[in-house]
Parts: structure tokens; C-alpha cells; sequence
């Protein structure tokens, strides 16, 4: 199969809870937590949580939209592909995915964020259209009931 092909055989739908247990390649317990914190968030409409589905039903993709953070503007975070089927164009269809639940919406502008380190992520966004407009510290829980602290650019594309 052309690699160009194979990113079409993903799906994207809204996460359940039982899709937890397949997304453990996305990140560690404390990620899986904070994923699940979202779900009430995602039923009451503050959030939506996609993942990508290959035809035999095992998650490769995983993204999120905060519609609660400014009004008419989207956030994009939780951005993540399976490592083995990184490349293949499955994370530009699902930011497009997560752009479509956005402008359903009524959002006018897509923003999302990216560590400092990270060119590999910040050069497919700029290819997508989003354009820097800022800068800020992000922070998350890691393991060990530690914070990950990072610099982060600020991007946003018009929808
Ligand atoms: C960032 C991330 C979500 C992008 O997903 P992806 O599926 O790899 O993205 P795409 O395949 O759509 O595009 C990325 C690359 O694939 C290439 N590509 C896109 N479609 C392609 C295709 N059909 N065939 C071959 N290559 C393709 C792009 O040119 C781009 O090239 P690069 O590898 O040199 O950067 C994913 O790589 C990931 O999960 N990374 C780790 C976590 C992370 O960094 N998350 C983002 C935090 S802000």
C-alpha cells in the first residue's frame, strides 16, 4: 500500500471511556488521567476528544478542542500519533478533523501550541497555515506527583 494511501483508512470519531485502554501508547498514567479528567468536560460540550480508528478498531491518533478557553477560538492540545504510523499524514487529517468539530462550532480561529523543541511538529503546522503569534510556559503533571514546566510558540490559523 502507497503511504500516501493509508492515512484515508483512519477514522475519527468522539473517544469513549473504554478507548483509555488503547491509548496507552500516548503517554503514561498521568497523561491517561488527565484524559480521562476531560471526558465530563467533552459531555458537557467544553471539549471535544477525538481519536483515529484503523478499520480493525485500534487507536493510532488522539487530539482535543477546548472551546471553553476564549469565545470563537478553538484550542487544539493532546495533539498525538501512533510512533509506528507517525509521517504518513495521519496528524494533518486529524487536526483537520478537530478544525471541522471547530468551525461547527461557530470558531473563527484555530490556535494550538508548541514546545520550543519541537521543529518536527512546529514545521507541519506552519504547512497547515497556522502562523506564530506569541509565546507562553505550559505546565503538566508528570510522574512521581512532579510538574513539567516548557516554553511553548503560540500558533493560530484563521478557519
Ligand atoms: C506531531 C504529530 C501529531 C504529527 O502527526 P503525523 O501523523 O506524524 O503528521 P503528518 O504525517 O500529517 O505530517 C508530518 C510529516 O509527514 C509528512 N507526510 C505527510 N503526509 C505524508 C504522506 N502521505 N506520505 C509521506 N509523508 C507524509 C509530512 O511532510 C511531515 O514530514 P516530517 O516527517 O518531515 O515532519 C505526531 O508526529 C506526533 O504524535 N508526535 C509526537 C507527539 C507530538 O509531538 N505532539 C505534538 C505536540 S504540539
Amino acid at each position: 500500500m502507497p503511504a500516501t494511501d493509508l492515512d484515508r483508512f483512519v477514522a475519527f470519531r468522539d473517544l469513549a471511556p473504554e478507548d483509555l485502554a488503547d491509548l496507552s501508547w500516548s503517554g503514561g498514567d498521568t497523561h491517561l488521567t488527565e484524559v480521562a479528567g476531560q471526558l465530563g468536560r467533552s459531555y458537557a460540550g467544553e471539549v471535544v476528544l477525538l481519536v483515529g480508528a484503523l478499520p480493525n478498531g485500534r487507536l493510532v491518533a488522539m487530539g482535543g478542542l477546548d472551546l471553553a478557553r476564549q469565545c470563537g477560538v478553538g484550542l487544539l492540545w493532546m495533539l498525538a500519533v501512533h510512533e509506528t504510523l507517525q509521517s504518513l499524514g495521519i496528524g494533518r487529517r486529524l487536526i483537520g478533523a478537530l478544525e471541522q468539530r471547530a468551525r461547527d462550532r461557530g470558531c473563527r480561529t484555530a490556535r494550538l501550541t508548541v514546545e520550543h523543541d519541537n521543529p518536527r511538529a512546529l514545521a507541519l503546522y506552519r504547512r497547515l497555515g497556522y502562523a506564530e503569534v506569541g509565546s507562553t510556559i505550559e505546565s503538566w503533571p508528570v510522574a512521581g506527583g512532579r510538574t513539567y514546566v516548557t516554553a511553548c510558540a503560540v500558533l493560530e490559523r484563521p478557519l
